[in-house]
């Protein structure tokens, strides 16, 4: 039997602390404040946006909406940005991504105080993260090694295999397994024979967001699978593909759509753990987000 690594559990775990945090640091008169970012009316990012204040507000953050039109030019966000930076209620900045096409992506990730970068995307943290220097690190990877420390899953000495060179996952979660001292191997698009070098993997971290592309002939037996990829379809033929005979066909036909990961579900009978989708990575990175804010808020008082 393969053991599922309960991401909600985690992550609720992780939400309590944090909300402690909140509490002492309040009785020192200090609130932490995130400033969420959104541009345009991308309904995914509103979503993602809604569950960020929200949970901010269970835990005793204190948090800010900005909303700007689809149109907004990058002088104008950038504009935006620096008095945020400046804003001494606001400790951490996130700018939900992706941002419209007209907007220079990079000038405005570049624009937020390294420590308001509550995302891990500045240079300066991409440089801390892989000098392994203390600094605020991407929430995802971070919610990822998390689990895999509280589930006691060790790291040491393992083959671990990534599939997707993203900045905002797979290239700086293959550092964090480095530091870990797992030897790591980063797979991609051109990656020749991707289910051999998969199938070496005591860990396998599938960050490439493709519905259940990772089949169980890129599965060594008795492996960790972590999955990334939240995808959502739609067409009842894919969903029948990954579901059939299972309950989450009548999820389907109920809502008219159904999310999966990145991995078929075929795979977990082969392997020792695996995290499910929805419930297992999804959930550690709204958490290790409030834990960033409230980092950000202890560094820029030089606490840490
Ligand atoms: N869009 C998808 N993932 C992320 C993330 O981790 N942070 C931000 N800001 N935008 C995202």
């Amino acid at each position: 039997m393969s053991r599922i690594l309960d991401g909600t559990a985690v992550s609720r775990q992780i939400k309590s602390e944090i909300a402690a945090r909140a509490a002492n640091l309040k009785r020192r008169g200090i609130q932490p404040g995130l400033a969420a970012v959104l541009v345009g009316d991308n309904p995914a990012s509103a979503v993602y946006v809604k569950n960020k204040v929200q949970t901010c507000a269970e835990l005793g953050i204190y948090s800010r909406r900005l909303d700007f039109p689809v149109a907004i030019s990058t002088a104008e966000l950038l504009d935006q940005i620096r008095i945020l930076n400046h804003d001494d209620g606001i400790d951490g900045i996130l700018v939900q991504l992706p941002l419209p096409s007209q907007i220079e992506t990079r000038l405005i990730l570049d624009a937020v105080d390294p420590q308001k970068d509550v995302d891990g995307f500045h240079p300066e943290n991409v440089g801390r993260l892989c000098a392994n220097l203390p600094g605020l690190r991407p929430c995802t990877p971070a919610g990822i090694m998390e689990l895999l420390k509280r589930e006691r899953i060790e790291v040491r000495g393992k083959e671990a295999v990534v599939i997707g060179r993203s900045d905002i996952v797979g290239k700086p979660l293959a550092l964090l397994l480095l530091h870990e001292s797992a030897t790591v191997t980063i797979c991609h698009s051109k990656t020749v024979d991707l289910p051999g070098v998969c199938r070496r993997a005591d860990l396998l971290c599938a960050a490439m967001g493709r519905p259940g592309f990772v089949t169980p002939d890129f599965v060594k037996s008795g492996a960790v699978l972590v999955d990334v990829g939240i995808n959502r379809i739609s067409d009842e033929l894919q969903a029948e593909k990954f579901f059939a005979g299972s309950a989450r066909m009548d999820n389907f036909r109920a809502r008219g759509s159904v999310l999966i990961g990145d991995v078929h579900p075929q795979c977990y009978a082969v392997v020792s753990a695996y995290t499910p989708v929805p419930g297992g990575v999804g959930p550690l990175t709204i958490a290790m987000l409030m834990a960033n804010t409230v980092q950000a808020a202890m560094l820029r008082r030089g606490w840490f």
